[in-house]
This record gives C-alpha cells, sequence and structure tokens, in this order.
C-alpha cells in the first residue's frame, strides 16, 4: 500500500481561526480524502504552533498565561475543524511533551553535525512573523514588518545554524528538482534569492522564556520557526524504528505563500543537516484578499468564526466547502464575494441536486425505483457515457497535479452534461408515449450512471453531501473506492425517491 503523508502550516494559536487558516485545511482535507479513496495508507496532519514572542505578548495583553492562551486557541482550531468535518489523522500541539522532547533531538543532532555556533544576533526582528531580517533586506523593505509596524532592533547572544553552508545544495537540489515547490513560478523565485546566498540564521532566543529549551544551554530558547518547522517530524515520530516515521517524507506540505521561504529554504537545509529526505513537494497558494490587502488578524480584515457560521448556517458546510475549492485556480489570490458564494450554492443545487434530483424522480415514477439496465447505445448515450468514464482519470489528476478547482468543476460539468442530455432525449415524453422501452431504460441507467460518476468524484470535496447523493443512488459512500466505481451503479438496484440535496430557502435571499 502507497503511503500518503500531507501537512498544514501548524496556525499560530494567539487568535481563533479564520478564512485563511479555514482554506488551506479545507484544501488539505480534499486531498487527504482523495488519497484515502485512493487505497493510499494517508497520514494528515495539522496543528497549532504555541511557543514565541507573539504568544507571550497576546497572552500578557489578555492577562493570561501563554499556556492559558493557547489552550484556549488550540481548543477552538480543533472544535471549528470538527465543524468542517476535517478528517486530520493527528493534529499535534507544540506544547506536547513529546514535541518539546523531539525538537531538542533535533537540536542535539544540528550541534553534533558541528551545524551550530555561539554568536551574537545584532540585527532587525519581525514580530509579527517571527523572523530574523536581514540588513539588505531590512533596507530593501524601508524597515518596516510585514505587518507594517517597524521592524525591530536587537542585540543579544544567539545560537547560530550554518545554513549559509547549505545555499549551495539547496540551489543544485532545486535545479535537479523544477517541480519542488508548486507553482513553479515560486519555485524560480526562490531559486533566484538564493543565488545571493544565504546568511547563518539565529535559532536561539536569550531575551525569551517561553519556548523549548536548548539542550545544551537551557537560558535559550529555540527559535519559535525552528521549533514549528521540527513538528513535521515529530509528529510522525521522528527517528522512531517503523511506526508512524514511515511517513517521511512528507508527500504535500501545504501552505501559504507567506511562509514559502521557510518551508522552502530554511526547512530543507535542517533536513539536509540532519540527513533526512526531504519532502516531496511544497505546495504555496495565494490568499485571500480584502481590498486587495491579504486577509489577516493584524489587518484586522479576515473573514472570522462569526461570519463562517453564519455562512454554514446557510449553506452547509459543503456548500462553502465548494466555493472555497472552487473560488479560484489553485494557487491564485482569491476574493471573498457573498453574491459569489451564493452563486456557487445555486450551482450546485442548479446543476448536482437537480441532476440527481430529476433521474430519481423518472426512475421512480417510471420504473417503480429500480435502476433499468441499457439498451444499445446510440451517439448520443455513447457521448455522455464516455464523458463519465473520462471524469475519474480527470481528477485523479486533477488532485495529482492540486489543481483542486478543476477537481470541483469537472465533476459539476458532468452533471451539466446530465442535465443536457435528459433534456434532448426528453425520458418524459418517451415515457408517455412508449411505456415500457428500451430506449427509456437505456437514457435512465445512462443518466444514473453519469450522475454516480460525478458524486463519487465529489467525495474527497464535499464528503457530507456527496454521500448522501450516492445514497440515495443505494450506494453506500463509506465503502467507496476508485476501484470499485469503474464497475458502475448494478441494473436492479433499488433508489431513494430523492429529496433535494441542497435546500434552497428564502433564507438565502
Ligand atoms: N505558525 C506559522 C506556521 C508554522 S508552519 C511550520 C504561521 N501560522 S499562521 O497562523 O499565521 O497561519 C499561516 C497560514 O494560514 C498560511 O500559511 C495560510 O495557510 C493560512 N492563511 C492565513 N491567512 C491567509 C489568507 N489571507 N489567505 C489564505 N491563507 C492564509 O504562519
Amino acid at each position: 500500500m502507497n503511503k500518503f503523508y500531507i501537512t498544514t502550516p501548524i496556525y499560530y494559536a494567539n487568535a481563533e481561526p479564520h478564512l485563511g487558516h479555514v482554506y488551506t485545511t479545507v484544501c488539505a482535507d480534499a486531498v487527504a480524502r482523495f488519497h484515502r479513496l485512493s487505497g493510499d495508507e494517508t497520514f494528515f496532519l495539522t496543528g497549532t504552533d504555541e511557543h514565541g514572542l507573539k504568544m507571550l505578548q497576546t497572552a500578557a495583553k489578555q492577562g493570561l498565561q501563554p499556556k492559558e492562551l493557547a489552550d484556549t486557541v488550540s481548543a477552538v482550531f480543533q472544535s471549528v475543524w470538527r465543524e468542517l468535518g476535517i478528517s486530520h489523522d493527528h493534529f499535534i500541539r507544540t506544547t506536547d511533551p513529546g514535541h518539546k522532547s523531539c525538537v531538542q533531538k533535533i537540536l542535539t543532532r544540528l550541534e553534533q553535525n558541528g551545524d551550530i555556533y555561539l554568536g551574537r544576533y545584532e540585527g532587525w526582528y519581525d514580530e509579527g512573523q517571527e523572523e530574523f531580517i536581514t540588513e539588505t533586506e531590512a533596507r530593501a523593505r524601508n524597515y518596516v514588518a510585514f505587518n507594517r509596524k517597524p521592524l525591530i532592533r536587537f542585540s543579544e547572544p544567539s545560537y547560530f545554524f550554518r545554513l549559509s553552508k547549505y545555499a549551495d545544495p539547496l540551489q543544485k537540489f532545486f535545479q535537479a528538482n523544477s517541480a519542488f515547490i508548486q507553482p513553479a513560478e515560486r519555485q524560480r523565485d526562490i531559486l533566484s534569492k538564493l543565488q545571493d546566498g544565504l546568511e547563518d540564521l539565529s535559532i536561539s532566543r536569550a531575551s525569551l522564556s517561553w519556548g523549548i529549551p536548548f539542550p545544551s544551554d537551557p537560558k535559550h530558547v529555540v527559535y519559535v520557526w525552528i521549533d514549528a518547522l521540527s513538528n513535521y517530524i515529530s509528529a510522525v515520530d521522528y527517528g522512531s524504528a517503523g511506526g508512524r516515521w514511515g511517513y517521511w517524507p512528507a508527500d504535500v506540505h501545504l501552505i501559504g505563500k507567506e511562509i514559502l521561504w521557510f518551508h522552502a529554504v530554511y526547512w530543507p537545509a535542517l533536513l539536509l543537516s540532519l540527513g533526512l529526505p526531504l519532502p516531496r513537494k511544497i505546495v504555496a497558494h495565494g490568499w485571500w484578499l480584502s481590498d486587495g490587502r491579504k486577509m489577516s488578524k493584524t489587518e484586522g480584515n479576515f473573514i472570522g468564526l462569526d461570519k463562517l457560521r453564519t455562512t454554514i448556517g446557510k449553506y452547509g458546510v459543503d456548500g462553502l466547502r465548494y466555493y472555497l475549492l472552487r473560488a479560484a485556480p489553485f494557487g491564485n489570490d482569491l476574493n471573498w464575494l457573498d453574491s459569489e458564494m451564493k452563486r456557487s450554492f445555486l450551482e450546485l443545487s442548479n446543476v448536482l441536486g437537480n441532476a440527481l434530483n430529476r433521474i430519481l424522480r423518472m426512475i421512480h415514477s417510471y420504473r417503480g425505483g429500480v435502476l433499468p439496465r441499457a439498451g444499445e447505445l446510440t451517439a448520443v448515450d455513447d457521448a455522455l457515457r464516455r464523458k463519465a468514464e473520462a471524469l475519474l482519470p480527470k481528477v485523479k489528476q486533477a488532485y495529482a497535479d492540486l489543481e483542486l478547482q478543476e477537481c470541483v468543476l469537472a465533476p459539476l460539468d458532468l452533471a451539466r452534461a446530465v442535465n443536457v442530455y435528459i433534456d434532448e432525449t426528453a425520458p418524459y415524453k418517451l415515457a408517455s408515449q412508449l411505456g415500457g422501452s428500451d430506449r427509456l431504460d437505456t437514457i435512465l441507467n445512462l443518466s444514473a450512471q453519469a450522475i454516480y460518476q460525478s458524486l463519487a468524484a465529489l467525495v474527497p470535496a464535499l464528503p457530507e453531501k456527496a454521500a448522501a447523493g450516492l445514497q440515495q443512488l443505494g450506494m453506500n459512500a463509506s465503502e467507496l473506492s476508485w476501484e470499485r466505481l469503474s464497475s458502475g451503479l448494478p441494473a436492479g438496484l433499488r433508489v431513494a425517491d430523492g429529496k433535494p440535496l441542497f435546500q434552497v430557502t428564502k433564507r438565502l435571499y
């Protein structure tokens, strides 16, 4: 059995999840579900990032200890993931004792390899991003942080990781693995930045108490990004014999584009130093924007839990998931529009829900709820059959390429074709003219087969609605596998007298 390991970033536990976090997690969830359906032994990891200055500052503002803040916010993330039907196999917290000892083990290894030395950090720090900024970079940014606040200057003793040593090996790696970072233009950006070389990285903070103590010098805590990146191996029991360690290297690190440098440069350099294989792919998606700016907690321009929950109340979890996945080609920036949210829900209802409902009603009216066998095919039948057969291979490829928009658009496209086919072949006319004709059997069978393929292909993206639709067709989604799908719906199957899958009520208007 193939193993498949996918991760989201671990989210800062200083604030509740918003649309951006939900987006990454829903995308990763669809991919994980797809792999499970393909029979891969899948491990899907998400979690919360709970150390660092930002946590300390937020907790202080709220009169809390950082661990109290982390406990509260991490619990909110976990409950929101449950509300959204996220199917992660593990939720890691960087305050987990197992993670802490793993980070210390990693630091000890790096030290043993001679990649760590004590120096003094003199320079700039972006507090929002928890990022050390080089002088050149600081000048280029006019000493302004990512969140538009001023960069902070500080000077303190610090342990350094010999990142500079890895500039060359990383360049060679990127040149030899041109599809490592997706989208490809992001890999080109990283490669061109690497050509300027790398400075060693400060990886400890002496003035901070909230973090994992440096194993050889506990007055220092480990820099929060080193702590955070290590989650990807600590969650799979770094270095253990057997067990979860068999999942490493990860197949996909799914992240937002603002944290690509950490994942594409720091993380591979650390792994090279540890002598571990690098992840297979790093995929950096675009941002949800508001008035052209990235939605974020700091900007205060984000879509938060209240709005997300109202949206779910109106359109259901799968209504929201569909909108997120279809909103733009994967990788592009995105804009939330209430009108588009509604439009995409109506598309689900008018195209997918409607096709399924029409078919079920006809099978009930004309064939007593039992799926008839197909007879001889005409050209128009054959065209639909071929379109239906082509869907799964197309969606499989789209998941492999992380073309997530295509993963939902292609099944809808087939459902649209089913509606057109029903309009063109007009089975209701046939029923009144020729009662029990083979022709009617064929049309009913082919349209049911096609909508079955469409629903099945939507199982990873819209798990609840696709399963409900399949159940109406007499199939059990939990027993579904891509292989079983190719044999189609068996004739003689009893189908339900379908209720609309998507309720369009006055509330939506
Ligand atoms: N804790 C770090 C990640 C460490 S991973 C080893 C962090 N956390 S975060 O809470 O700020 O979450 C960042 C992630 O949230 C982004 O990478 C992205 O996945 C998601 N998003 C946050 N805002 C976003 C948008 N406006 N749009 C899309 N996704 C964004 O960074």
